[in-house]
């Protein structure tokens, strides 16, 4: 982390802009389920804060649950590999499954969880990101919600994290090379 730290940082999506595009996003959410309810299944530990901001901006009855995997160590590249660190806490068998991370990048976390939830049973089975990154992708995923398609580059910040840090910062950023 000290390599980065004096930096300077370049803002990719300002706080301003990631609220009004959450608020549009939600209310498509709730608008494409009118009549139903949902269980939003949000992803630590990367996407708690975008699920926070997500979900209340949805006006239709939900359900909130987390579940943890881990396919990342500490740096950049996924391993490939998905583990269950915290399952699903609840008996999602019928309802309607909204997925949300906070970014899709290769896909393989995204595909892992979808199926996971396809075979407990759910009735349907749909994702959300804050971020889709189309130029890493390695499997058929795309995000059924998106609020931001950003290139390949590496961003932290409002939940994204480089190592043990930067998941309170506000804005999504990189660093100046
Ligand atoms: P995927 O399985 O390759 O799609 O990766 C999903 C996970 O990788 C996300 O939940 C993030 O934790 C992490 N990730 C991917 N790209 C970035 C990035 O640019 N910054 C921080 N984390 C990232
Ligand atoms: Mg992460």
């Amino acid at each position: 982390m000290d390599s980065v730290l004096n930096k300077k940082r370049n803002i990719i999506i300002s706080e301003e802009k990631i609220k009004s595009r959450i608020a549009k996003v939600g209310a498509e959410i709730s608008k494409d389920y009118e009549g139903e309810e949902i269980y939003v299944l949000s992803l630590l530990r990367g996407s708690f804060i975008f699920t926070a901001d997500l979900v209340r901006s949805i006006t239709i009855p939900t359900i909130i649950g987390f579940m943890t995997t881990s396919s990342y160590g500490n740096g950049e590249e996924s391993t490939g590999v998905v583990k269950v660190v915290n399952d699903i806490p609840d008996n999602i068998k019928g309802l309607n499954v909204l997925v949300v991370d906070d970014i899709v990048d290769s896909g393989i976390t995204m595909e892992f969880v979808m199926n996971h939830v396809k075979k407990l049973g759910a009735k349907s089975v749909k994702c959300c990101s804050l971020l889709d990154k189309p130029e890493r992708r390695k499997t058929e995923i795309k995000p059924d919600y998106c609020c931001f398609e950003i290139p390949d580059v590496f961003v932290v910040g409002y939940g994204l994290n480089y190592g043990d840090y930067y998941r309170n910062i506000p804005y999504v950023f990189n660093w100046e090379e």
